[in-house]
């Protein structure tokens, strides 16, 4: 992989904001005046972070991504739970988040450089796309002037996030109801080239498939059969708790294309990302990227829809607030 960093075209970005309604008074360059120093503090923070835990990387991309794809990207998920309110990170699809001292880490340079002006949701969204750029993966401009919300719920959570059993048609409809469309879902799902799983997330596929006949306790005939193998190995039961995969063996450090080789061949890890071969949109593309040879057209699709995420249900002017510290609310 070659392309380090792609950087979009403005007018693609100018397309993109326009096309979303939310995101009207998201903008390049909103702390020009009031922080301008903000990207280069996140950069800075963010290179010392990986330089010290290549594997948060992952971690940081999927805390903006489940941010997202709850209440919007208004940095709910970073908030901790309260006496009376179970928060989004307290929700079953939470096992496994992690990052939130790194976020911490950062919003704390800003609040010493600029107090009280760059949202969490900002930040984050920063840290996620110099995530990417670290691992190796492609550059995009961020839009910035996301406000924070002032809500955080377990339930909604649950209800939002597409679960690692989901098929095309169910991953579709919670993407769409983003805005999100099916090039999206398997542009995206190209995030799982970083990072790793729990067992509990992948184990009914070695252990518990259901048959056509309805008997269960079986393998996943959509796994390849070697590779159920030796998964098993790292996951030992239907419970085991114990061990990581990496998603993307062998490169999970690095943003590149292998994600879309191993799910070609069978090896995708969970049944989200073998779905992705069901489909005739889903499964063209990932056969193309799987190929080796649209690198660079994968980097681009993955920033632009990256923005687009980015771009979920924001608020934006006097809505929410600006948080001191990205757990709690002011
Ligand atoms: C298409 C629907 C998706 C499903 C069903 C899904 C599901 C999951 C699951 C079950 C895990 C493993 C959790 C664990 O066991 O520790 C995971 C990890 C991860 N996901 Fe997704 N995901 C989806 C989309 C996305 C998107 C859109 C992104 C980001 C743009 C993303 C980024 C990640 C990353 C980076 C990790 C690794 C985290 C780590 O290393 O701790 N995922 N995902
Ligand atoms: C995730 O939620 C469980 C309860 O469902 C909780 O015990 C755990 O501490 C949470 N993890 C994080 C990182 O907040
Ligand atoms: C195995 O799958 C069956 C059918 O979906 C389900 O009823 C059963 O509870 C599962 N067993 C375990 C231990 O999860």
């Amino acid at each position: 992989m070659a392309i380090r960093s792609l950087l979009l075209p403005l007018a693609i970005v100018a397309v993109l904001a326009a096309s979303s309604a939310a995101a009207a008074q998201l903008e390049i360059g909103f702390y020009r005046k009031t922080c301008p120093q903000v990207e280069e503090i996140v950069r800075e923070e963010m290179v010392k972070i990986i330089a010290a835990a290549p594997s948060l990387a992952g971690p940081l991309l999927r805390l903006h991504f489940h941010d997202c794809f709850v209440r919007g990207c208004d940095a709910s998920v970073l908030l901790d739970s309260t006496k009376g309110n179970v928060a989004e990170k307290d929700a079953k699809p939470n096992k496994s988040l992690r990052g939130f001292g790194s976020v911490e880490r950062v919003k704390a340079k800003l609040e010493a450089a600029c107090p009280g002006v760059v949202s969490c949701a900002d930040v984050l969204t920063l840290m996620s796309r110099d995530a990417v750029v670290l691992a190796k993966g492609p550059n995009w401009p961020v839009a910035l002037g996301r406000r924070d919300g002032r809500a955080s719920s377990a339930t909604e959570a649950s209800n939002e996030l597409p679960p690692a059993n989901g098929d095309v048609p169910m991953l579709a409809k919670i993407f769409a109801s983003k805005d999100l469309n099916l090039k999206d879902l398997v542009v995206l799902s190209g995030a799982h080239t970083l990072g790793t799983a729990h067992c509990p997330s992948y184990a009914d596929r070695l252990y518990n498939a259901t048959g056509n006949d309805g008997a269960y306790g079986l393998v996943d005939p959509s796994l390849d059969s070697e590779y159920a193998d030796k998964l098993r190995l790292k996951c030992k039961s239907l419970d085991d708790r114990s061990m990581l995969s990496e998603m993307d063996p062998g490169s999970y450090k690095t943003f590149d294309n292998s994600y879309y080789g191993h799910v070609a061949k069978r090896r995708g890890l969970f049944r989200s990302d073998a779905a992705l071969l069901t489909d005739d949109t889903t499964r063209d593309y990932v056969q193309r990227v799987a190929t080796g040879k649209f690198d660079a057209e994968f980097f681009k699709d993955f920033s632009e829809s990256m923005i687009k995420m980015g771009n979920v249900g924001v608020l934006t002017g006097a809505e929410g607030e600006i948080r001191k510290k990205c757990y709690v609310l002011n």
